[in-house]
């Protein structure tokens, strides 16, 4: 089982639970977290979500190896269902993150409500370095956030984001010591217990509201370059190279 999760007290805890490869998420993985948040959303209990890693490691994003045997079909593959999911849930997800935060693993972050990290942790949008391209509306909300030059040096260089740099770029919103991280985060999400719920719901649709129709047109348009790119020869080379432990050469590509 590399997702573990847990309600307690009123908060829905999902870990990602698999740090021998570095929680890399394969299709099996997101299927079990759209279907956990899901019922999270359901369950009248559940006052807020938490999503958290290893205390070594956040995720190394999609299981690269997983996701060329498996690479997502259509809009109903698990990852678009984890990510649907996540953007579905009226009511707050905190995250917690501690060590590397890759691909997938940052991108999540700007659909979640709070996120609280370690002072050492370390993000990434390697996307365009995987012969791939931004991803579920990262292409709006990063520039959104951060402004558009300082979102080109992270989505078109794959520059990673060191913690400081995450909260400078307006995408986390606190650093802690790294054996606080989860603690911190823990007792956030408990505070939704004393809060009345239809009201956090309904300030959380507000606020989201107004960019959701151009998030989800922005996500859709990515998904279709992203899916066309999964099968380009400069993914194939760029993957290949990250088993073989050697530095991709693309200077074949026109
Ligand atoms: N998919 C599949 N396997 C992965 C993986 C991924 N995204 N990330 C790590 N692993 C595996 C490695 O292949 C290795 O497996 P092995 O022990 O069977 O050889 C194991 O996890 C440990 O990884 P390693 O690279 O040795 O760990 P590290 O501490 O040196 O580096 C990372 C950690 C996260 C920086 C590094 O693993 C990395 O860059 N991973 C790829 C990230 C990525 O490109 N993600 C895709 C985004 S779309």
């Amino acid at each position: 089982m590399s997702i573990r999760t847990e309600t307690t007290e009123g908060v829905a805890r999902i870990e990602i639970a698999r740090p021998e490869k570095k929680n890399a998420i394969t299709v099996a993985m997101y299927q079990q977290m759209a279907d956990a948040i899901a019922a999270a959303n359901d369950d009248p209990a559940v006052r807020a979500v938490l999503i958290h890693g290893q205390p070594e490691i956040f995720t190394a994003g999609n299981d690269l190896e997983d996701f060329m045997k498996n690479p997502p079909a259509d809009m109903d593959a698990p990852v678009f269902r984890f990510m649907a999911a996540l953007g579905l849930c009226e009511k707050p997800v905190v995250v917690a993150v501690n060590g590397a935060a890759v691909g997938i693993g940052t991108t999540m972050l700007l659909h979640c409500d709070f996120v609280y990290c370690a002072d050492n942790a370390m993000f990434s949008m390697p996307f365009v370095s995987l012969g791939l391209c931004a991803e579920f509306a990262s292409s709006l909300l990063v520039p959104l956030a951060a402004g558009y030059h300082k979102a080109a040096e992270k989505l078109l260089l794959g520059e990673p984001i060191s913690a400081e740099e995450a909260a400078e770029m307006r995408i986390v919103n606190r650093l802690l010591p790294p054996d606080e991280v989860l603690g911190y985060a823990k007792k956030q999400a408990a505070r939704f217990n004393g809060l009345p719920p239809t009201s956090v719901r309904e300030t959380k649709r507000l606020m989201k509201s107004s960019w959701k129709a151009m998030t989800e047109k922005v996500i859709i348009d990515e998904a279709k370059s992203f899916g066309r790119l999964l099968g380009s020869a400069e993914a194939k080379e760029a993957f290949a190279a990250f088993f073989e432990r050697r530095k991709p050469d693309f200077s074949r590509f026109g």
